[in-house]
């Protein structure tokens, strides 16, 4: 029987673009340039399966594409707000997400977000390569202490659990959390995690407010001017989920009137493009979409794509479907 035919829209760790040479007949992208959306309607067009990341729009219009050859989307990631999922499904077509893999690397980088954004990680540095820094001072960029500090996570996940589990057991931080399908109790005792019934709750305890919910219409700018408003004026805002959780135009508007002390984030509305006066901001550490970007966890990731990938061509149940 010929090989599944594949189409990799952009570059893969080599050692995971290797593995699927061994079982697919695969076109990948060495180049790494984003395909535009006619490529991306051949491609499903004449693939059987497209493994597609964040930067492909699979919207209504692009799977309306007669005829369709695609059986398979394996989404690189495990947020899939790039591929409208109804769409999908009234297609035929099977989704498959990465979870668990990235768990470990996203809530570090949120860690790390928190600790920059707080202690002016961002500042210091640029202030010492500019040849700004003229020496010790008791006063010179001082920060906001973390340990002890109370972490609002909005979205109690497998990524917002690892948060908590840093936050608690790493900075004896009080974990408080929104979330609608909380976890068992005993995650709960385990992680020292407080429930709260709505999003405000949350954000008008917290020192640190992390988002950890996933891109759904419904949690579009979820955090909007009205939330912001609820936050502590020395609280800061980290986001590691999707951009448009967070309406950027209002969060720049609350850094500029000092209605929260600072954001760290690494997901924004209209990436690549970032909001020009978020770029000019002292108080913001932003990062180009970080999160799962240890070369450990993208291997893994490929990894899980093809394991899905064998299963659905194998007539087996894939184990990480989505539709
Ligand atoms: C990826 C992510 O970088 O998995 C996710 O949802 O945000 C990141 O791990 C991205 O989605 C790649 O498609």
């Amino acid at each position: 029987m010929d090989k599944p035919r594949v189409i990799v829209t952009r570059r893969w760790p080599e050692e995971v673009e290797l593995r699927l040479t061994e079982h697919f007949d695969v076109r990948l992208n060495p180049e790494d340039r984003p395909l535009g959306r006619d490529d991306l309607k051949a491609a499903f067009a004449s693939a059987d399966a497209v493994f597609s990341t964040v930067t492909d729009a699979i919207d209504a219009e692009l799977l309306s594409t007669e005829p369709l050859r695609a059986r398979l989307i394996g989404n690189f990631g495990v947020g899939f707000n790039n591929i409208d999922i109804d769409a999908a499904r009234a297609r035929g077509l099977t989704v498959t997400n990465t979870p668990e893999v990235l768990t470990d690397a996203t809530a570090d980088l949120a860690m790390a977000l928190l600790l920059c954004i707080a202690r002016r990680v961002g500042e210091g540095e640029r202030h010492l390569r500019e040849g700004a820094w003229t020496g010790w001072r008791p006063t010179h960029l001082m920060g906001t202490q973390v340990t002890g500090k109370t972490l609002g996570l909005i979205g109690f996940g497998r990524i917002g659990q690892a948060m908590a589990r840093r936050a608690h057991r790493g900075f004896d931080m009080r974990v408080l959390f929104f979330d609608p399908f909380p976890p068992a109790n005993a995650v709960l005792r385990e992680l020292g995690a407080e429930r709260r019934e709505t999003v405000e709750a949350v954000l008008e305890e917290s020192d640190f407010v992390s988002l950890h919910c996933p891109a759904t219409p419904e949690n579009r700018h979820l955090i909007n001017a009205g939330r912001l408003s609820h936050m502590k004026p020395g609280a800061f805002l980290i986001n590691t989920a999707r951009g448009d959780v967070v309406d950027e135009a209002a969060l720049n508007d609350a850094l500029g009137d000092r209605l929260i002390a600072g954001a760290g984030l690494d997901v924004f509305e209209r990436e690549p493009e970032v909001l020009p006066g978020l770029l000019a901001r002292e108080n913001v550490v932003l990062l180009p979409h970080l999160g799962s970007a240890t070369r450990e966890t993208r291997v893994a990731m490929g990894l899980k794509v093809l394991e899905n990938a064998i299963a659905f061509f194998d007539g087996a149940e894939p184990p990480n479907r989505v539709t």
